[in-house]
């Protein structure tokens, strides 16, 4: 049986989705989008790159949900992006009712599916996926914590002098500026971090990766990342279709871990065929632990100004 990916949006990230499920030929994928012609004509336009890519895989763009039934993953990516000078906390009132109304669709076409919200701000949707899909908590989840890590990943491979392949990272907390990237947990072929950068200039990398969404969004000036993003989405679709376990940062539903419950947080854990299958629990320090309870203080009041009918579900 073919395996079979949902993305809800058809713009830079869900068609990039699209464009690296289909040459690592993961899954079948179904593009949906409000937008006429749109997922039709980005999906088909991608089914013909297939001969030639040497990909073969089905795609199939639409406006409506029939064709996605009984998705093994569906990816939420719609919703309005940010422009210079906006937080993520800022697409807040328009996104909920984009992600409340997709999820509740999903539910009813692909009650075993797995979802990975994308659009922002992540954390707050995530939840609210959570709370409208009423699916259990292994099978909801957010994705931010790869993307972040690939750019610090890659602002250490730079200063270094090194291959961002060797480099191997971990990273906490709410996909916002206030994330908690953790030097101690970081290496490099093995190496402790801290033997080949000073701290002055670690500190610097992590306060760019705070901000690392925010410079493209600087730089494109008309919407956000999505190489990345997508990146880092399609290694968790690949890690759940081929249940291959990953250790990798996700936000997850937490009850108590890191002292964190009732919202969904960046944090390690093991990724496979049955989603999170498993929150890693690392010793942290006082001031990681710190920077932990402010990045989830801040989740939670995103989750607090939600619009009411949102609030207690
Ligand atoms: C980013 O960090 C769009 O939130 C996404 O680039």
């Amino acid at each position: 049986m073919r395996k079979k990916v949902t993305i809800i949006g058809a713009g830079f990230v869900g068609s990039t989705c699209a464009h690296w499920i289909a040459s690592k030929e993961l899954a079948d994928v179904v593009l949906v989008d409000i937008a006429e012609g749109i997922p039709q004509g980005k999906g088909l336009d991608l089914l013909e790159a297939g001969p030639i890519e040497g990909f073969d895989v089905n795609i199939t763009g639409t406006n409506s949900y029939e064709e996605t039934a009984s998705s093994d993953v569906v990816i939420l990516t719609s919703g309005a992006p940010r422009k210079p000078g906006m937080s993520r906390e800022d697409l807040l009132a328009i996104n909920a009712d984009i992600t409340a109304g997709n999820i509740e669709k999903v539910v009813k076409t692909s009650p075993n599916a797995h979802i990975i919200i994308v659009n922002n701000p992540m954390d707050t949707m995530a939840y609210l996926a959570y709370k409208v899909s009423g699916f259990p908590k292994n099978r909801v989840m957010g994705q931010g914590g790869i993307l972040d890590c690939g750019r610090y990943r890659t602002f250490i491979a730079q200063e270094a002098g090194v291959s961002v392949e060797d480099v191997s990272a971990i990273l906490m907390g709410g996909h916002g500026d206030e994330m908690v990237p953790l030097p101690r947990y970081t290496t490099i072929g093995g190496i402790p971090v801290t033997e080949f950068i000073p701290e002055d200039r670690l500190n610097a990398i992590v306060e760019r990766t705070k901000k690392g969404g925010g410079e493209i969004v600087a730089l494109l000036k008309t919407g956000s990342a999505y190489y990345a993003p997508a990146a880092a989405t399609v290694q968790m679709v690949e890690a759940i279709l081929k249940d291959k376990k990953r250790v990798v940062p996700v936000a997850a539903y937490l009850e108590g871990e890191y002292g964190v419950s009732g919202i969904l947080f960046g944090v390690p854990v093991v990724l496979g065929a049955g989603g999170v299958e498993k929150i890693l629990e690392l010793p942290l320090t006082e001031a990681e632990k710190a920077g932990v309870a402010k990045s989830a203080a801040l989740v939670k009041d995103s989750i607090a100004a939600l619009p009411e009918k949102y609030r207690n579900l």
